[in-house]
């Protein structure tokens, strides 16, 4: 396996990566009741999947105002205390010479909490109650857009090396950019451009306040997560990705999630008319793929594709050591979900054990 461009040195901004394959941001709902990362979970968790030196770990969704996002026990980056508290994971992760992004997120009309983002367009939450949300006013997505710049510089400040924006799964950012979502008359809907808006602006904005080689963005064209998904997914994002590379070429990479699946789960695919291989094409920097990879697909994926990475959710939840099974060629322990979600749940979340044909090499 080591033969492969997997394990082939990367730089993805300003970090040089030694090997390819990254973690995925995973919402583990495992923080503090006030959003702090738990120095006895989290910091553990993001250090033993820092195993090999040189690997890229991007942290789960994490809040950069109450105003946009108010799931209970994900991590925010909004207060000194959630700040202090990162400190000590990206402390762990760079101790093992590895790298660490942070995803930040607004959740837009799925946020369950009193504080509600609104935008047009049915909502999914699927609770019997749930009202349609209504419009954000211009003074709300610039306090929204300024959220996202603090938590940013936040992050730079609690040691992550970038921040990935999160623009896909039907949270806020995607709800502006898919017109299944986005029912805007003004400036921030209506057309292609025009959804782009809310999103690329964000992008500009942290651009501007931490430099274009610390940001990253996420986008998943093909997920029906959250009732989304528009009907032909290819103008919008292969608008939103040109944008990118003509304003932002030195970004430090895009994200961009497979049809294969929708969120955290498979979804029924139609291999003939969907594939990230036209996005791919319009995209010039690092570029990480995710969603179903195998050991087997993630090696020829990354010995095919130009300048490419591969994140792995799922099996990092139960493989710690995911980076180095792959590597040396072990096979997965199998993930189970009913261990996702389990908040503040040490079991399921700590505990997976390293592979002992690792021991000596590895650990
Ligand atoms: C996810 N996923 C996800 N995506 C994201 O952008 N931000 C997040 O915080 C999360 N949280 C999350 C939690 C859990 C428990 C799962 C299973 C998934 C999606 C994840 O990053 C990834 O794209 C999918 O899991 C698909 O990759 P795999 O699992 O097929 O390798």
């Amino acid at each position: 396996m080591s033969g492969s461009k997997l394990f082939e040195p990367i730089k993805v901004g300003s970090v040089e990566l030694q090997n390819r394959v990254v973690l995925a941001p995973l919402t583990r709902f495992r923080n503090d009741d006030d959003g702090s990362p738990n120095a006895d979970l989290a910091v553990p968790y993001y250090a033993e999947r820092a195993l090999v030196p040189g690997t890229l770990l991007i942290a789960e969704a994490t809040d950069p105002s109450l105003f946009a996002g108010a799931y209970p026990n994900v991590p925010g980056l909004h207060t000194d205390a959630q700040v202090e508290a990162w400190k000590k994971v990206t402390k762990a992760v760079h101790d093992k010479k590895s790298f660490i992004f942070d995803q930040i997120w607004s959740l837009g009309r799925v946020n369950p909490g009193v504080v509600q983002p609104k935008i047009y367009g049915p909502s999914p939450i699927a609770d019997g109650e749930a009202k349609v949300p209504e419009e954000l006013t211009k003074e709300e997505i610039h306090e929204l857009q300024q959220n996202f710049v603090t938590a940013s510089v936040n992050a730079i400040n609690a040691g992550f090396d970038g921040v990935e924006i999160h623009g896909a799964h039907g949270y806020l950012v995607d709800q502006f950019f898919q017109a299944v979502s986005n029912q805007r008359t003004d400036e921030y809907g209506g057309s292609v451009e025009n959804r782009a808006r809310f999103g690329l602006e964000i992008v500009d904005k942290v651009a501007a306040a931490i430099g274009a080689d610390k940001v990253g963005i996420r986008l998943s064209p093909f997920s029906e997560f959250q009732s989304m998904k528009d009907e032909n997914p290819y103008p919008q994002f292969e608008y939103i990705i040109s944008k990118l590379q003509e304003v932002h070429p030195d970004l430090a990479y895009l994200h961009v999630v497979e049809p294969r699946v929708s969120g955290g789960s498979e979804r029924v695919w139609n291999e003939k008319e969907e594939s990230t291989e036209p996005f791919h094409k319009l995209w010039k920097g690092a570029w990480i793929a995710a969603g179903g990879f195998t050991p087997e697909s993630a090696i020829e994926y990354a010995n095919t594709h130009e300048n490419s990475l591969v994140a792995f959710g799922r099996s990092f939840v139960s493989n710690p050591d995911l980076v180095a099974r792959v590597k040396e060629g072990i096979a997965f322990r199998p993930y189970d979900r009913n261990q996702f979600y389990n908040a503040k749940a040490k079991e399921g979340y700590l505990g997976y054990e390293f592979a002992p044909e690792l021991k000596g090499k590895y650990y």
